[in-house]
């Protein structure tokens, strides 16, 4: 049907309409009309869009919510890396902070910094192609997130399209979701009343809500965003953060209204104060205060350490503390058998939640603290992290007060117990004979970040390894539909979907598997490492200390955890078995295989089209080694406009030189 010219004008008229609203709603917080004048538009918009189906764009504001549920979320790489930010918790470490970033710049002049509140939620990319969202995702690990763009687009304050016409072609913006403290109030009260789980606090309730498979279920929870900075992007940006941001809010992006420019540091601590004043009557909940330096110029300089910025600082509110009694104290066996003395303490309510438990983390701190069974002690919870004791009230001590002591048997194997001298944990020498590190290594073997089975939860896996169904992570691969199906809480379709997610984690990454694997200080980073140097298993099992630890980040002490975990029989049976089961990975492209391999790259002067960062990544994703000065052993130096000294350097040595066309030109040709 040929939708009439004037219902197409008037289809349009009604969404530019509606945008502005809300953008006059969300970002100026200066409406022009009431709820209800605005739902009259939007129920015009939507009887046209019934009436002529064609009319109807991706981007309409009626089309927020209306995909199917999906079956899993996929996978997002970004270009570049979305990092974390190093923490001051004092006065001095923001001093330090300060004085870094004046030593680093060699410069007394003051810095300028802009103040913006900690969010308690999730971090969340946005990309926008031509002004249209294309694309949301996660955090992830940093370098890959699950896409979420259905969920991100029933959020009503997140533009499916950029306002104006002055937007770089693509952009990726990054911020913060939360639930408002209000909204989360109201959906755990209706939760509670239909007999529902409720959250146990407002950011597990927006993650849980954006990680929703139906985003049918994510429109219906109170989700807000507030952006405050960028990723990748093509084309220039103003010269300050600050700058940025309020370009950001002339797109129609939320950027939080509590943001202030300053000078220097004092000014920093100031604002740090009046917002912690100010935390409570906010509607949102925000754990501290980010200082970022401004001017973006200074920012490049500066740089990154490991995965966080130099230029940025998380500057946290002290952690809420209440006293309570230890009634009595427990030893959990963990993954590797250490003991963490746990106290079981007199409920008491802190930080929104009521605990009954709290880490003591071993016994070194339980003398340093001189903690007694009976004691009055300060808790502490700050934010996600398991509470624990700071301090013993030794004036409260009742007279029958006992004392805390390392058991001499492992309390769930009875195997001996392992001190060594100068170590401050104690371990269960049970090793795989101890039901609890079994379960333990289960559980991270079937973890998220792991082997991802979906399912495989904490009750399953006590339940398996109780009732010897299980004795080694290979076994999860030979469980029957009836084993499973006869356990508490489940039925024959909840088997059936842990049976498929069993089968679906076959197909994994060679560094997954390894990081599975659960060697000691083997974490992701470095099981990315291992996976990208040997490239398979056979190589990594006749490796030696030496040569594991000429792999870079890899020392003494991993390697020979390495070495012996290879080298124990049992080990290399359970992944021989793991293999037999149908585990596979594709191959990893060795280094030596990239075609970079052994190349050093030297980058100097400001680049138009890509940051200096984005440039260093990829250059390393093709085996290059990114150095910050030129010798003779360089390869090449890039020189973007103003290039410095390294430039007349490279000319002296005879090094190659290349201007930015050559190198984008060379990045595409592989
Ligand atoms: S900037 C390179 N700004 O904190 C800078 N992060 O520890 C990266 N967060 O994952 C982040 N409020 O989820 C930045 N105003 C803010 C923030 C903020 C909350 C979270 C964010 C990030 C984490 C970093």
């Amino acid at each position: 049907m040929k939708v009439p010219q004037t219902i197409i004008h008037q289809a349009e008229k009604l969404r530019d309409e509606i945008n502005e609203h809300n953008y006059r709603y969300y970002i100026l917080d200066d409406p022009r009309i009431s709820d209800a004048e605005y739902d009259q538009l939007f129920q015009k918009l939507k009887k046209l869009e019934e009436e002529y189906p064609t009319l109807i764009t991706p981007d309409s504001p009626t089309q927020r919510v209306g995909a199917k549920p999906l079956k899993e979320f996929a996978e997002v790489t970004h270009d570049v890396p979305m990092l974390s930010l190093e923490n001051a918790f004092s006065v001095e470490d923001v001093e330090a902070f300060d004085q870094r970033i004046h030593d680093r710049l060699k410069t007394d002049a003051t810095i300028e910094y802009v103040c913006e509140p900690k969010l308690d939620g999730l971090a969340v990319s946005l990309r926008y192609e031509n002004g249209v969202l294309k694309t949301a995702a996660t955090r992830g690990d940093g370098f890959t997130g699950e896409d979420i763009t259905e969920n991100i687009r029933t959020i009503r304050m997140v533009p499916l399209h950029l306002r104006g016409e002055h937007f770089p072609k693509t952009i990726e913006v990054r911020g913060e979701v939360y639930m408002p403290k209000e909204g989360f109030n109201k959906l755990n009260a209706r939760a509670e009343e239909k007999g529902e789980k409720v959250f146990v606090n407002p950011r597990n309730a927006a993650a849980g809500s954006v990680r929703q498979l139906d985003p049918r279920i994510t429109a219906t929870r109170p989700l807000e965003i507030f952006f405050y900075g960028i990723g990748a992007v093509d084309g220039k940006l103003p010269e300050k953060h600050s700058e940025i941001l309020d370009l950001l809010k002339t797109w129609g992006l939320r950027v939080n209204p509590e943001t202030k420019v300053v000078k220097g540091y004092e000014k920093c601590l100031a604002f740090h104060d009046h917002l912690q004043k100010k935390r409570s009557n906010l509607d949102y909940e925000i754990d501290g205060v980010v200082y970022k330096v401004n001017d973006i110029a200074l920012q490049k300089e500066l740089g990154f350490v490991s995965r966080a910025p130099r230029w940025a600082i998380a500057h946290k509110f002290p952690a809420e503390e209440v006293m309570t009694t230890v009634e009595e104290v427990e030893f959990q066996v963990g993954r590797t058998g250490a003991l963490t003395p746990v106290a079981r303490l007199k409920p008491v309510f802190v930080s929104g939640v009521t605990i009954s438990n709290a880490t003591l983390h071993n016994m070194d701190e339980v003398h340093r603290k001189d903690i007694h069974i009976g004691d009055t002690v300060v808790v502490r919870r700050a934010g996600d992290v398991i509470p624990e004791v700071v301090a013993a009230l030794k004036q409260y001590r009742p007279k029958d007060a006992k004392k805390i002591r390392l058991p001499s048997k492992c309390p769930v194997c009875h195997s001996a117990i392992e001190h060594i001298e100068g170590e401050a944990v104690a371990r269960c020498t049970g090793e795989l004979f101890c039901s609890a590190q079994r379960k333990e290594a289960i559980k991270h073997f079937a973890s998220r970040r792991a082997m991802d089975i979906e399912g495989l939860g904490d009750k399953l896996v006590d339940q398996l390894v109780n009732q010897d169904l299980i004795k080694s992570v290979a076994d999860l691969y030979s469980l029957k539909l009836d084993e499973l199906a006869n356990l508490e809480r489940m039925a024959e379709k909840s088997a059936q979907n842990i049976l498929d997610a069993l089968e679906k984690s076959k197909h994994t990454t060679f560094a997954r598997f390894l990081y599975s694997l659960g060697i000691r200080e083997v974490g992701e980073a470095t099981a990315k490492q291992l996976a990208q140097h040997f490239g398979d298993l056979p190589g990594l099992f006749s490796a030696t200390e030496e040569e594991l630890q000429s792999i870079s980040d890899i020392g003494p002490v991993v390697s020979k955890h390495i070495v012996a975990f290879f080298a124990e029989k049992h080990n290399r049976d359970v992944i021989q078995k793991l293999q037999q089961a149908g585990i596979r990975w594709e191959k990893v492209k060795k280094a030596a295989n990239l075609p970079l391999a052994g190349k050093t790259f030297v980058l100097t002067g400001t680049l138009e089209k890509l940051t200096r960062d984005e440039a260093k990544e990829k250059l390393e994703t093709l085996g290059a080694k990114v150095a910050g000065s030129v010798s003779a052993k360089t390869s090449y130096v890039v020189a973007g406009a103003d290039p410095g000294s390294k430039l007349a350097k490279a000319k002296s040595l005879g090094v190659s030189v290349i201007d930015e066309r050559e190198f984008l030109d060379m990045l595409a040709s592989f």
